[in-house]
């Protein structure tokens, strides 16, 4: 029997992953339901029958609010007992979610926005009567958004919580900095967005690159072609990682080091730390 998906819930996590699934997945083997038929609207699906979407799956994602799950799931009449249930909620358990939708089979996980454009990371857990059937299936789902971690320890969901989930938000904070001293620095506020902006965009699309980085680091190394092209040859099928990228833009004694420095006597790796602990407390007290 195909997988039939239904997902609960079209903001901006259910509707990111309806856009993916359904270009992953046969159209007709794709569905979504949401109380607010505007949201479903934005999609271009029309009147949705919640149930009979719910008792045509066999998969159900619940993308509704963790505050919205009790009310959702209390209106839910289907039997869900013998379906995949993957829930994308913060906060609500494996044992939660076996407790209220009464199915053994179920996923936590936890994607980040980034999935809004098909660039997700999404960590996942399994309970115990989840079959490699269904993990296959979950993989195939995440993937449909961007990437995905298995994991093994329910615990490490307020890390993820803390790091990849909230890590989009760490990332927009370091552009509107540099958009700020730009600013402060003489810039207009456009010029200022616009330099800084695509700074980010640049760079993460460099770390993204699986393509040879020769002639990039040529221009950045000022050092003839030839001799980088050589240096570089064993990196031509893989990507380079953030830490090796970062070596290869900065010169000893150059500019860039001027500025690594002055992070490093800052204390920013403290301060990251810093803030990741606090990041996972608060997800625990959220939990
Ligand atoms: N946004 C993120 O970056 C992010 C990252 C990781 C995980 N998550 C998780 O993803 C989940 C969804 O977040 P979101 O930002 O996509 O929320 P959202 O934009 O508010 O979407 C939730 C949707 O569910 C609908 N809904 C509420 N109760 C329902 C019910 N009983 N039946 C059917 N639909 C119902 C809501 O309708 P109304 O608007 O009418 O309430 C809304 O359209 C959350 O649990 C969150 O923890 C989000």
């Amino acid at each position: 029997m195909p997988n039939r998906i239904a997902i609960i819930g079209a903001g901006n996590m259910g509707g990111a992953m309806f856009r993916g699934l359904i270009e992953s997945f046969e159209k007709d083997q794709i569905s979504i339901c949401d109380k607010n038929q505007e949201k479903l609207d934005a999609l271009n699906i029309g009147n949705v029958d919640i149930e009979q979407t719910l008792s045509n799956a066999n998969t159900v994602i619940f993308a509704v609010k963790p505050q919205s799950f009790e009310e959702c799931i209390s209106g839910i009449e289907t039997n869900l007992s013998d379906k995949l249930v993957i829930s994308i909620m913060a906060g609500i358990s494996l044992e939660g979610l076996q407790n209220r939708t009464k199915s053994k089979r179920v996923i936590r996980s936890m994607p980040n926005i980034c999935s809004q454009v098909g660039e997700g990371i999404t960590a996942w857990i399994a309970s115990q009567d989840v079959s490699d059937d269904d993990k296959e299936i979950t993989k195939k789902i995440f993937e449909a958004v961007g990437r995905q971690v298995e994991i093994d320890n329910e615990e490490m969901i307020d890390t993820i919580s803390a790091t990849t989930g909230a890590g989009p938000a760490y990332f927009f904070l370091l552009c509107e900095l540099l958009a700020k001293n730009l600013e402060k620095l003489g810039f207009s506020e456009d010029d200022a967005k616009t330099l800084s902006e695509q700074t980010f965009v640049g760079s993460a699309a460099l770390l993204a690159s699986k393509k040879s980085l020769s002639t990039r680091c040529a221009f950045l190394e000022h050092q003839p072609m030839a001799d980088v092209e050589r240096q570089h040859n064993s990196l031509e099928e893989s990507s380079l990682s953030a830490k090796e990228l970062r070596e290869s833009v900065t010169s000893k004694g150059g500019i860039t080091q001027a500025a690594l420095e002055t992070f490093k006597e800052a204390g920013l790796n403290q301060i990251i730390e810093k803030a990741i602990t606090a990041a996972i407390k608060r997800s625990k007290e959220l939990n």
